[in-house]
């Protein structure tokens, strides 16, 4: 098919990259020239594993980018908007998927053939068919459902794995306002596997899947926090062991299944998740809950269960120092997550925030993010480190708050350290026999 993404960003990109592999023709959008030139020679703005090896097999084949909107939208058959839509604490800010849109109609006043607009940013149930449709028909001049078609379908990429994701994905889920538009987007899906699960639904169950899978999956963290929380208030429970238990269940996995339920490789009490997605997607959703008359009570607890998991973090430290004044410590890991170098909502913010107002003397240190997170976190107090072995010199505990692997020996190099350093494993990623003075989450 020949399909046009508007917006090159993490997931317009990938899309773009991941659709010319699998064959479509595809043309990225943006409006930023210097982004649309470094695209035609395939160099990647962001960092994505295997994103740049695409980009090389099908920049000037099956892909390119321009910064014309309207011939992208008259040479194609589809159109993905994959713009942002960040919150700004009250909403989700429309404008630039609103902003697209229009022009998108614009162009489609052009066309004489069937188009379909396909919205894959992340927007609050009832996005497209109350903000978007409405535009696109006024822009057009049109008429949807006869002369174009509308569709949602949401990407769940996850970041770091985003290109595996979306070329083997769990699911593909197809919105449509009829039955001619999603079987047009479905068209867009057919050369995965077949075995994919496809789901055909209309376009705001579509837009809540979204919201639902993020905001299950922060509800899963936070109430493994909770738990781990009254485990360690309770003594001699292990919270880990707790959720294997749980996780054992029938309902997680299937009984003649080998190995552990795959739910286990993402939940792991901790410190508390961020990222760009989880924490924004939460918030948005209790937001237009609470817009249409409905407060959702468990997501805002899993929002403030996650804000305070920062704070009981390093009150693990004041098992061993009642007073945190010049204790000083080391926080290893600054990105949200391993394997990529986006700081947002990470949790090692808060986490030196609340050292320094206790008193604490901070170096900290990424293998990646140290220039994020300085600019994320621009106080002059924490010591930003080059180096593991900088951050570990003359220290009196560490806070590992990111998993990298690079910090796998970290207990090894703590053992050979006098006195005895305190390890404070945010991710619950080591053996808690690994050092003298451990300290785990729901320990
Ligand atoms: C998340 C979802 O996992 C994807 O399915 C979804 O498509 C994506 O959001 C999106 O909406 O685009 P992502 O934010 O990249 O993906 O990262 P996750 O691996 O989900 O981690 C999110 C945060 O939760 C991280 O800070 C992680 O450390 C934290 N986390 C995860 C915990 O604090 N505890 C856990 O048990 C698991």
């Amino acid at each position: 098919m020949k399909v046009s993404i508007i917006g090159t960003g993490y997931v317009g990109l990938v899309t773009g990259a991941c659709l010319a592999e699998k064959g479509h023709q595809v043309t990225c959008v943006d409006i930023n020239p210097d982004r649309v030139a470094a695209l035609n020679r395939a160099e990647s703005p962001i960092y994505e594993a295997g994103l740049e090896e695409l980009l090389r097999k099908h920049v000037g084949k099956g892909l390119s980018a321009t910064t014309d909107l309207t011939a992208a939208v008259l040479n194609t058959e589809l159109t993905l908007i994959a713009v942002g839509t960040p919150f700004n604490g009250k909403e989700i800010d429309l404008s630039f998927v609103l902003g697209a849109t229009k022009q998108i109609g614009a162009a489609l006043k052009q066309k004489s053939s069937y188009h379909l607009v396909v919205v894959k940013s992340t927007v609050v149930p009832g996005t497209t068919d109350q903000h978007v449709l409405p535009a696109l028909e006024a822009a057009s001049g049109k008429k949807s459902g006869k002369d174009f078609g509308v569709g949602m379908n949401p990407e769940f990429l996850s970041e770091g794995e985003a290109v595996n994701d979306f070329l083997f994905p769990d699911r593909i889920v197809l919105g449509g306002i009829d039955q001619r538009s999603t079987d047009v987007l479905e068209e867009l899906y057919k050369p995965f596997p077949f075995d994919v699960p496809r789901l055909r639904t209309n376009t705001r169950t579509a837009e809540m899947i979204k919201y639902a899978s993020n905001s299950l999956l922060a509800a899963l963290v936070s109430f493994t926090n909770e738990l781990a929380n009254l485990g360690s208030a309770l003594g001699n429970i292990d919270t880990t062991e707790v959720m294997r238990g749980v996780h054992l269940s029938m309902y997680f996995r299937s009984r003649n299944k080998e190995g552990l339920p795959p739910i286990t490789s993402f939940l792991k009490a901790g410190c508390g998740f961020g990222g760009s997605c989880l924490p924004k997607d939460v918030s948005a959703l209790v937001v237009h809950g609470k817009k249409a008359g409905v407060p959702m009570p468990l997501l805002e607890s899993v929002l403030r269960i996650n804000e305070e998991q920062p704070e009981r973090t390093v009150n693990l430290l004041r098992k061993h120092w009642s007073d945190l004044k010049n204790v000083r410590v080391a926080v290893l890991g600054l990105s949200f997550k391993p394997e990529t170098s986006d700081v947002r909502e990470s949790p090692a913010f808060p986490i030196m925030r609340e050292l320094l107002d206790s008193g604490a003397v901070v170096k900290a240190f990424d293998p990646i993010a140290k220039h994020e997170a300085q600019k994320a976190f621009p106080e002059p107090k924490v010591d930003y480190c080059d180096s593991l072995d900088a951050a570990l010199t003359g220290i009196d505990a560490v806070i590992v708050v990111t998993p990298w692997k690079e910090f796998k020996d970290v207990p090894a190099l703590l053992a050979a350290k006098q006195p005895q350093v305190v390890l404070v494993d945010g991710r619950r990623a080591y053996d808690k026999q690994s050092v003298t003075k451990y300290e785990g989450i729901g320990l």
